[in-house]
Formats: C-alpha cells, structure tokens, sequence
C-alpha cells in the first residue's frame, strides 16, 4: 500500500496498524482491548474515536503513539484525526512517554518556543559552543525539519556530505559541536514539504539512527510553535527538560505561556525561560537601552513559577555572527579581543548554561 493511493484509509488496514499500539505497559493493544470504537470518514479527514479514561497528557501521548504506527506504515497522518471520549470506567491508558533514551548521551534538552523567529536557533548553538568552552561534549539535532538554519548557523551555505556507518548517519562537527540538521541532506532555498509518512519516519530516523558516540549534552533545537511535529519530538524522547526562549514582546510572551502548556500537558520538565533580545547594546557606546517592554520574560516566569535563566541582549554582534556561521561564544583569542557588547553576551550565556547544567545534574 502507498499513500498515494489512498484516498481514504481502509479502516481495515488502520485497524491493523492500531493493533501494534498498546495503551499502557500491558502487553494489550488498543484494539483489542475495544478502545478504538470507530473508524470513520467526515468530509476529507477519517476520525479515530478512542474510549479512554486518562488525564489530557496521556491523550496527548497515545494520539502520538497512534500517529507513529500510523507514519510508520505509510499512512498519511495529516487527515486522520484521533477524537478521545473520556469514558469513565473505560481502560485506563498510560502510554509510556519518552521511553527511549539515547545511548551514551547523558543529557537530552529542548530548545523551544511558541513564536517563530525569537532566536531558539540562535540560543541552541550559543548554549552549544558555551558547553564546548566549558569542556562538555556538546551535539545539535536540528529539530526543525521545515525550517532547518543550524547548518547555516554554523556556517555551511547547503548540502554537506553526510557519512553513513553501520546504517548510522554520523554527525559533522564544526565549532568543536556535533550536529545534524535536515539542511545538509537538502539544498538550501529549496523548500521543503514533508508529507505526513515521510515526516513521521524522518524524525524517527533523525532520533535515533544518528551515531553521536559519547555526549554530554545534546539539544533539540525545536520548530517553532506547539504542533505534531513538537509533540512526536518531544513524546519519543525521554528528554531532561526543555528551555523556553522568549523575546520582551507581548505576542511573543503569550505564546510563550502556550508553549509551556503544551510541554506541561506532556509533562517534559521546563527547565526555565530566557529572554533573548532583552535590551539593545549599541555597538559604539556598550550601553543598553531596553527597546521592547522590560523584564516580560522575568514577569511570566515569575506568574507560572518558572525559573527565570537569565536574559541576552540585543546586539549586532550576535547577529552578525549568525549570518557568517559562527556563534558568538565561540570567539577565543583568535579572533581577536571582544568587544563590551560580546562580552555581555558571553557572560549572560555563561550564567544561562551554569544554570542548566546544574538543574540537570540533580535530577
Ligand atoms: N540576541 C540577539 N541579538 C541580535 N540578533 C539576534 C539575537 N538572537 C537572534 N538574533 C537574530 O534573529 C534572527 C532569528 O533568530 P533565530 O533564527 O535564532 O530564531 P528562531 O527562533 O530559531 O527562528 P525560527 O522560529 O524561524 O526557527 C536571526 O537573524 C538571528 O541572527
Ligand atoms: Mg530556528
């Protein structure tokens, strides 16, 4: 069966692929057990009705479950909708969440945010390259497979040539980082369309068929927004928690307070919020100005008791170092003395990763 040639799904051949999802440690599955109480067509979606009794998380997580097996079998996810009746009395269901830890990583975190384009990209190399400095083993999964902008971030303009082992993908390393990102499996400029099996099997082969050998910390430098591909990423992954960028603007705070429902929903630790972009240091002066409201990031932290990681400027430099693929915090000697904006900037991200590694540890 390929997915092009299904118009609608034989519910037949989904109720197959379900019987392969079970609904808590048990050795049962979803069918069996007679949660799947229908399969249906409504216009061009079919519906998946489950009976269940769990709490929203765990919805949460047999949805992604129910979505994988799907993906996995060549099933286009992106019209089938899975509609849970609570039903008291019903099984309950405990999907096992984040199973899968990485071998010979030893910390696994997310880089997340509700709003696009407030600098998680640019914090996840930053926080990458501290982590380096400070003598850790860093890695980058470039988690943003419709977006990819590590691989520019780290300066390669398009494809890399990517070597496969043992039918593991090894990772480049550049900037003492290791790291995958989609941008050098495709051409820069082209834009990419992942349907839905392809999606589905392209995270799951980015997670765990990457050899990263020894690491301390990998990040997951996520797309923005709360949407199924955060939710598989975050769902297959036994992950140590996820850091919340945010910049000083009211949007970007309200969808900040989005995002961390929906990783409290599925219960991955928030480790804590950064503000990016908090004031501006002018490049000649090294004074700051806050542009944006201030202390928004320290606000909503504060409301949702939060730990609040500190806050980076705005600056040309980090900018500038963006575009020519080198982070900020990977200057040394060689390149010269930094200037007060960057040391700035180096200093906050110091602080920022103390912080990290140090809720990390005692876990
Ligand atoms: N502190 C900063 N000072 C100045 N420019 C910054 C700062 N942080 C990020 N930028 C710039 O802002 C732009 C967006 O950053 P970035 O790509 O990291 O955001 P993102 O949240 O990953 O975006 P997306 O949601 O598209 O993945 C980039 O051009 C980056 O260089
Ligand atoms: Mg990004």
């Amino acid at each position: 069966m390929t997915k092009d040639n299904i118009e609608f799904p034989d519910a037949s051949k989904i109720k197959e692929i379900l019987s392969g999802v079970h609904y808590s440690d048990a050795k049962t599955n979803i069918v069996e057990d007679g949660l799947v109480k229908d399969i249906k067509q409504d216009g061009d979606k079919t519906i998946i009705v489950v009976e269940a009794a769990g709490e929203r998380a765990e919805m949460l997580a047999l949805e992604a479950h129910i979505k994988t097996a799907l993906s996995k079998a060549n099933v286009s996810v992106e019209k089938i909708k899975v509609q849970f009746n609570q039903i008291e009395g019903a099984p309950p269901i405990s999907p096992q969440v984040g199973v899968r830890r990485l071998d010979k990583i030893k910390h696994i975190i997310a880089v997340g945010s509700g709003k696009g384009g407030v600098g998680k990209s640019t914090a996840t190399m930053n926080i990458a390259a501290t982590l380096v400095k400070m003598g850790y083993k860093a890695g980058i999964l470039d988690g943003d497979i419709y977006g990819p902008s590590i691989g520019r971030m780290a300066g390669y303009e398009s494809t890399v040539p990517v070597k496969i082992e043992n039918e593991k993908i090894i990772p480049v390393k550049k900037h003492g980082i290791k790291m995958i990102s989609f941008s050098f499996l495709i051409e820069a400029n082209r834009a990419v369309v992942w349907r839905g099996p392809m999606l589905g099997k392209a995270i799951e082969q980015f997670l765990f068929d990457i050899e990263w050998g020894d690491l301390d910390y990998l990040l997951i430098d996520l797309p923005p927004g709360t949407g199924d591909v955060q939710l598989s990423l975050v769902q297959l992954i036994d992950l140590d928690g996820v850091v919340i960028i945010t910049t000083p603007q009211g949007v970007a705070l309200q969808d900040a307070r989005r995002a961390i429902d929906m990783f409290d929903q599925v219960k991955v630790k928030i480790l804590g919020i950064v503000e990016n972009m908090s004031e501006f240091i002018c490049p000649h002066c090294g004074k700051g100005t806050h542009i944006f409201s201030s202390e928004g990031g320290q606000n909503i932290a504060k409301g949702l008791e939060i730990d609040f990681l500190g806050e980076i400027p705005l600056s040309k430099t980090v900018m500038d170092s963006g575009e020519k693929g080198f982070p900020i915090t990977a200057v040394d000697a060689a390149h010269g003395e930094p200037g007060s904006d960057t040391l700035k900037v180096l200093k906050a991200y110091e602080n920022i990763v103390k912080q990290i590694i140090k809720k990390v540890d005692t876990k």
